[in-house]
């Protein structure tokens, strides 16, 4: 069954949790889709985890609609949330319409995500208008990394906290669909989870959400480098792909393959009219 907007209203309102995962291209999307995750996002971590940028801010739109389109190709049934990478909102609401218009006419998606809470609400009700669904993004949004001065857990004061309360009570009231809560204390995610009538998703922000996001590389244990706090690795994907690459090189280099199996035949006959 496709998943809506609808669909996902009717998952908090029924106290099931939503699935998220990020996802970039055709074959993860296929794979995810059978699954039944409800929601793959094409996060602008792709700048990140794809493009080996340091941020998300070199990411364009031509990168997003790209990503995005492969995702469409690959997935029946889930939602397809693009990002609106930076600047490509921020700049005006017309702009936001433009390129929210352009991930849903090139791209394919069926909603787009933007960071970001009463300051954005222009741009979510802009967006909105056009009949686009709009995910909101608040807490520690990867696109105001240099504003932040780093990777730092938000909503730890009374001051900051009560900020992100109002901050999603606005985007709702601006039309969001759904919010993303990044790296916030749980117990404030679970108060905001209570407060908004739209389903939050979480990343690092406990399991009062109503559902949870992860980057899918970090889950698969494929970047070992660094694992923030909030991921957990369901596999060692990364370690068995390691080893299918050392082994497919030391095969070809002892010529144990290609074998027989794997290739293609001719007639004798025409082999020895070549000669
Ligand atoms: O870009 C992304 O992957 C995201 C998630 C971490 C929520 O925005």
């Amino acid at each position: 069954m496709k998943t809506t907007i609808a669909t996902l209203k009717k998952m908090k309102a029924e106290n099931n949790k939503i699935t998220m995962l990020t996802c970039y291209d055709y074959s993860i999307a296929k794979l995810m889709d059978e699954t039944g995750v409800e929601i793959l996002l094409i996060g602008d971590s792709l700048g990140n985890t794809m493009l080996g940028y340091e941020n998300t801010l070199p990411v364009t739109m031509e990168d997003m609609i790209a990503h995005t389109a492969a995702v469409s190709r690959g997935a029946k049934n889930a939602l397809i949330l693009a990002d609106m990478p930076f600047m490509s909102y921020q700049t005006s609401t017309y702009d936001a319409v433009v390129n929210a218009g352009r991930l849903m006419k090139e791209g394919h998606a069926h909603a787009v995500k933007l960071e970001g809470g009463a300051r954005v609400c222009p741009q979510i009700r802009a967006i909105v208008d056009a009949d686009i669904p709009v995910c909101a993004h608040i807490g520690l949004t990867p696109q105001s990394i240099n504003a932040f001065g780093g990777f730092k857990v938000q909503g730890k004061s009374e001051e900051a906290a009560r900020t992100l309360i109002e901050d999603a009570k606005k985007v709702e009231e601006a039309g969001a669909s759904l919010l993303v809560l990044e790296g916030i204390p749980a117990k404030l995610a679970a108060i905001i989870t209570k407060t908004v009538s739209i389903p939050t998703i979480g990343i690092g922000a406990g399991a009062d959400c109503d559902g949870q996001v992860l980057v899918y590389q970090d889950m698969l244990g494929m970047f070992t480098d660094y694992v923030p706090k909030f991921v957990k690795q369901f596999a060692a994907v990364g370690e068995i792909m390691r080893q299918a690459f050392a082994d497919y090189m030391k095969e070809v280099k002892e010529g144990t393959f290609p074998t027989e199996a794997h290739t293609y035949k001719i007639d004798d006959e025409i082999i020895e009219k070549l000669y």
